[in-house]
């Protein structure tokens, strides 16, 4: 089995662990979008084919790793957070980026100087230009996927400030709701930004 495919099966088999209805069908979804092949970025963590499953998988180790530490302090915060939902919201919280990295072939200079032709990726927003977070989960409910509330907002707002810096005042505020009420969306942001910036750093 290659490194890659171990990544893949891995996450398949934490997500059917779920028992969700539909799971089936948005794995489905996921292998026709290629989102097993898809990088997490075309520049920053994890920019190389598989990169995002593997990032998605590391974003749930980092949630469970947090999970488990945190209930040692408000183990009456954290039983609010059910543990398919950390299945769901870490593994699927970028399901969106599936289909925006094209790959295309760039003149690059060589370690010594020369031009080459190099294959690369790039963004291409068209396939449908709908957002990040809120992306992910329109495309999750239409797989059949029963999403609770917290999953949603743990998913909409996992990109926290980085998101929500250009956008509305209402946007902020819905956001800073979110926050309040549902302590899954603080530990799938923190883990995305624990994954992308430690487990994924250059
Ligand atoms: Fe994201
Ligand atoms: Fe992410």
């Amino acid at each position: 089995m290659t490194v890659e495919n171990k990544y893949k099966a891995e996450f398949i088999e934490i997500l059917k662990a779920t028992g969700r209805e539909n799971i089936d069908y948005v794995i489905e979804d996921l292998e026709d979008i290629g989102f097993f092949e898809a990088p997490a970025s075309c520049k920053n963590h994890f920019n190389f084919e598989g990169g995002l499953v593997e990032h998605s998988l590391n974003v749930y180790r980092v949630a469970c790793i947090l999970k488990t530490e945190l209930a040692k302090l408000r183990p009456d915060v954290v039983s609010r957070i059910p543990d398919d939902s950390i299945a769901i919201a870490a593994l699927l919280h970028d399901v969106c980026k599936a289909d925006i990295y094209k790959k295309e072939t760039k003149k690059v200079r060589n370690e010594i100087g020369v031009w080459e032709a190099q294959e690369a990726y790039n963004i291409d927003y068209s396939d449908f230009p709908l957002g990040h977070g809120e992306k992910s989960v329109i495309m999750l409910l239409r797989s059949g996927l029963d999403l609770s509330d917290d999953e949603i907002m743990a998913i909409r707002w996992h990109m926290g400030s980085w998101d929500v810096a250009f956008q509305s005042s209402e946007m902020i505020a819905n956001n800073r709701k979110a926050k309040d009420i549902c302590p899954l969306l603080s530990l799938i942001h923190t883990a995305d930004t624990l994954a992308a910036g430690i487990l994924e750093g250059k």
